[in-house]
């Protein structure tokens, strides 16, 4: 007998498997009268003038490793598939219930190398921000062992819906519009950005959930394999963490040697703490394992600037921009403050922005998360983080963006055109001023105007404030 051949195209070819697989069962071909071949050059017209084949049925369970085994990179992955189909279609329906057989032994090794790879793809690939105000993308360089591309995108559309991305693979690229997502040719690193604007944020944060304690460098390699470190604005951190390991756990066991073991009822950030945070980037790594009160945020949004700025401005939350990008103010109020506070002289990067809640709440919408007002209880769960972030800081003056901020700020509702201008906070000097969400909500264009020179005006009496020698108070901040 002839040797049937079949050719499938590059990659993982699920679609040109099954119409393969319908076409030989149909015409009865044993896998050892068929030949399976790759090619990089699809025959468009060649499947339709074969005519379809009736369906076969699979049980599920080879149906889910056939999706996995075809993204494996061994050219022999069809005919070795091809071969277990055919067996549980004559005769041994239960095959796959039997790991010591050496063909299922060999594809369940197959399938769990794609998983592992799927998993390391979701886990390790970190997007950068590319284009400028008003054309933003976000771009990814990842390098997998197997052709997953096409398996790994429904996660990252999920996840990031949102935004406009593109994924840039050796073995092809994604590219998201918000609406549709398009299959595109292999890149090289070159094409992706190697840095953004918030690689060392995520160093930072890397270093504050690192427990040296923990440290295994033989584990972190296996489960992190040395070639995605490259790809990853942390791993510039890791070679230092494991070296400083040893003795940064002698520190703290030294340091918890010192802490009080009664701890004084009356104060609530004890409880919260067992070893209070001495820094803001320990505080970051208790906000970021407590995790999300409402879940749905993709991650904590913590305070950025100077860690003994002058001024710190408090928001609400963090908005849908805040909560994929992981940083204050980038979405659109965020930007009009920035402009405010350029009109007003003062520097963004010299303040400290913050929020009363670290995480984002939201409602979803289709395809939109509609940012969703946090309420009293949930203002009070995130107080003390607040206040412990401000006692680290000491600023000479806590500006309150907006009623949330008076409320985290003082435990108390206020209406802002009630209380806006100056104003103490604790013992520390405060201000009170619109939130810039609220100018964006505006209706008509003339108040619009009036009310964003009415923030500019407060942002430059803010600027002089700070100038002035004020007297600062003790920390930290009782409110109430
Ligand atoms: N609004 C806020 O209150 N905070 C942000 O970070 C963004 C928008």
């Amino acid at each position: 007998m002839t040797l049937h051949r079949i050719t499938l195209n590059d990659g993982a070819d699920l679609d040109g498997f099954r119409r393969a697989v319908r076409r030989l069962i149909a015409d009865e071909l044993a896998p050892q009268h068929v030949i399976f071949t790759i090619t990089d050059e699809p025959d468009l017209f060649g499947h339709e003038s074969e005519g379809e084949a009736p369906p076969v049925s699979l049980p599920r369970a080879l149906g889910d490793m056939i999706g996995l085994v075809v993204c494996h990179r061994n050219p022999e992955r069809y005919a070795l598939l091809y071969q277990l189909v055919w067996r549980v279609l004559n005769g041994e329906r239960e095959l796959l219930d039997i790991p010591s057989d050496p063909l299922v032994h060999r594809l369940d090794l197959m399938a769990r190398a794609v998983r592992r790879d799927l998993h390391k793809m979701h886990a390790f690939l970190r997007f950068r921000r590319v284009g400028g105000e008003h054309l933003e993308r976000f771009v990814a360089w990842f390098e997998p062992e197997h052709f997953i591309l096409e398996a790994a995108a429904p996660f990252f559309v999920d996840r990031f819906r949102s935004i406009e991305w593109s994924i840039l693979t050796p073995l092809g690229s994604l590219h998201w519009d918000r609406e549709t997502l398009v299959l595109g040719p292999s890149a090289c690193r070159e094409d992706a950005p190697t840095e953004d604007g918030f690689e060392a944020g995520w160093l930072g944060y890397y270093e504050s959930v690192f427990n040296p304690a923990r440290v295994n460098p033989k584990a972190m390699r296996a489960e992190m394999p040395k070639k995605y470190w490259r790809n990853l604005p942390e791993s510039a951190a890791i070679a230092g963490l494991i070296q400083t390991a040893p003795q940064r756990v002698e520190q703290m066991i030294e340091q918890e040697s010192t802490m009080p073991t009664k701890r004084k009822p009356e104060r609530a950030l004890d409880a919260m703490w067992d070893q209070e945070p001495k820094s803001l980037s320990a505080l970051n790594a208790v906000i970021a394992e407590a995790g999300p009160l409402v879940p749905g945020a993709t991650q904590a949004v913590f305070g950025e600037g100077p860690a003994h700025a002058d001024i710190v401005f408090v928001g609400e939350q963090p908005g849908d921009q805040e909560d994929l990008q992981g940083r204050p103010f980038v979405g659109p109020a965020g930007k009009l403050l920035t402009k405010a506070l350029k009109e007003a002289g003062i520097d963004r990067d010299k303040v400290y922005l913050t929020n009363a809640v670290k995480h984002f709440k939201f409602e979803q919408r289709g395809h939109r998360r509609i940012h969703s007002k946090p309420t009293a209880g949930e203002v009070k769960h995130y107080r003390p983080w607040l206040m412990k972030e401000l006692a680290l800081i000491r600023p000479k003056l806590i500006v309150a963006l907006g009623a949330t901020a008076v409320l985290a700020l003082t435990g108390k509702q206020t209406p802002i055109s009630r209380s806006r201008g100056r104003a103490m906070f604790g013992d520390v000097n405060g201000y009170i001023t619109v939130h810039p969400s609220y100018l964006l909500r505006l209706p008509d264009e003339d108040t619009k105007r009036q009310a964003y020179e009415a923030f500019v005006a407060d942002l430059s009496h803010i600027r002089d404030l700070a100038k002035a020698d004020l007297k600062t108070g003790e920390l930290p901040l009782a409110a109430e």
